[in-house]
């Protein structure tokens, strides 16, 4: 199950990925979005030779999906826009499968933003958990982190960009 798919490239991914036994779900409040991933989902279908992808309409903090039923539950840059990240993580508890795994690449800083960025509603708004915080919910809904990867090379960039 893919959080904020977008217009769902790691969905794409993921149906080959599982095959065609697996399912992948794509979940993203946007209707814009899913519509664009659904119909690149039949072109991907069409090329894999089997349809194993859904696309579902709803907000992170009240994912659209049964108590224990997905694994892995994936994401991609969506975490740090949630404005609710407690409920979201709780949600990501919920629907995972007991002893399901969670892979997720996000904007994580290293430390606790200024307010007026976790407080700016504006619309390319971003309020990224800085990693104690992101270990801190992990731990709330009962989840262990396995592996954490820092890719200085990608913030090295982002500094550059920013000088
Ligand atoms: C930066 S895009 C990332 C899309 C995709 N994961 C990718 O890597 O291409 C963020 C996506 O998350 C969705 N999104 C943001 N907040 C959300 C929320 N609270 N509930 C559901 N979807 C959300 C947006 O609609 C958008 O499609």
């Amino acid at each position: 199950m893919d959080l904020g798919c977008g217009r769902g490239v790691e969905c794409f991914l993921a149906a080959r990925a599982v095959g065609v036994n697996g399912r992948v779900i794509g979940v993203d409040m946007l209707d814009s979005m899913l519509g664009i991933a659904r119909s690149g989902a039949a072109q991907v279908a069409g090329n894999l030779g089997y349809e194993n992808m859904e696309f579902r309409k709803g907000y992170l903090e009240a994912l659209p999906l049964e108590t224990g039923s997905v694994d892995p539950v994936i994401s991609n840059c969506v975490l740090n826009l949630t404005a609710d990240k407690r409920r979201t993580f709780a949600e990501i508890r919920r629907v995972l499968r007991p002893g399901g795994r969670v892979v997720v690449s996000d904007v994580v800083t290293e430390h606790v933003p200024d307010a007026a960025i976790l407080n700016d509603d504006g619309p390319r708004c971003v309020r990224p958990l800085n990693y104690p915080r992101l270990c801190s919910l992990f731990r709330c809904v009962r989840t262990s982190i396995l592996t954490a990867n820092n890719f200085p090379e990608t913030r090295n960039a982002w500094e550059k960009r920013a000088l």
